[in-house]
């Protein structure tokens, strides 16, 4: 690989990496806060990974996101690791500081925490039900934890996957349990952290599991809306929103990680949703 020097250089990996928003969000966010950078996308499957991010930054480049399958791997690689990564057990931020040595951190959590507060819903008091167990829970249970909520329900197609994650968390308001004993439970607001979306597909959820005045909020985003955004639809959720804003809220973290300063999240997720509108 070829490090421009001039430029300082950036870049997202993981697999698969296509269709990755990334570039583009880091690249308007470059351009709206006058930092001169270049972001690129590669495409690093699980076992290039400690090759590829050590000759990326041997190469000058100065920051790195790091995607599915890839979050585990970048805990284990980076030297120093944020509070909120080593709760998290996950890294989706990787920085080469002045000394030459590499921190790791987690700002999806922090993404998702932004994004619905600027869609007004509210975690403190509330009920919420995640659904999955997998590294995507991880990186949001330690965030909403701290936002007070009255419970926090992790609920998994295979329960001793989520008893397994809640213990690691000492707290009085976070509980386990399968998908199946969710049933004649209430929650104000669920959260789907399974893979499911993705192959447009739905865990298998009780009726009327969302209360009067709850909201639904996918983790996952596409061009269309997903499985679960339709499902909350359905549920007549106040709001059923996917993943975009969080996605764009985390990568503008990250890009405060790097740079030191705070992009404007609004007009990129307002303009990622016209052009995805305009596509559909
Ligand atoms: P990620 O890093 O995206 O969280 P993961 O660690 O592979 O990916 O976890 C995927 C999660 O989605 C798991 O909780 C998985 O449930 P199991 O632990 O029972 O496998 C959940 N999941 C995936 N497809 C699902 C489906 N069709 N229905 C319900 N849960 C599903």
């Amino acid at each position: 690989m070829s490090v421009n020097s001039l430029v300082d250089q950036y870049a997202v990996f993981g697999d698969p990496i296509q269709h990755s928003k990334s570039p583009r969000i880091h690249t308007l966010f470059a351009e709206q806060t006058q930092q001169p950078l270049v972001y690129t996308a590669q495409r690093v499957p699980a076992s290039d990974f400690t090759v590829a991010v050590s000759d990326f930054f041997a190469h000058g480049g100065k920051g790195l996101n790091c995607t599915v399958p890839l979050k585990e791997l970048a805990w284990n690689y980076a030297e120093h690791l944020s509070a909120r990564a080593t709760l998290a057990k996950a890294v989706n931020t990787l920085k080469i500081m002045p000394d030459g040595s590499i921190y790791g951190d987690n700002t999806d959590g922090v993404g998702l925490l932004n994004d619905l507060k600027h869609n007004h819903i509210q975690i403190a008091a509330s009920r919420i039900l995640v659904l999955g167990a997998g590294g995507a829970t991880r990186g949001i249970v330690a965030p909403l934890l701290a936002q007070n909520p009255q419970q926090l329900v992790i609920a998994n197609r295979t329960a001793s996957k989520a008893i397994g994650l809640v213990q690691e968390f000492r707290s009085t308001v976070i509980a386990a349990c399968s998908l199946a004993a969710l049933s004649g439970r209430q929650f104000d607001l669920i959260i789907n952290a399974t893979s499911a979306s993705l192959s447009d597909d739905l865990p298998e959820l009780p009726e009327n599991l969302l209360a009067t005045g709850g909201s639904c909020y996918d983790l996952a985003y596409a061009t269309q809306a997903t499985s679960f955004v339709r499902w909350g639809i359905a549920q007549q959720a106040v709001k059923s929103l996917d993943g975009l804003g969080m996605l764009v809220e985390q990568a503008a973290e990250a890009f405060y990680v790097w740079r030191g300063v705070h992009p404007d999240t609004s007009t990129v997720i307002n303009l990622l949703n016209a052009e995805r509108f305009n596509k559909s």
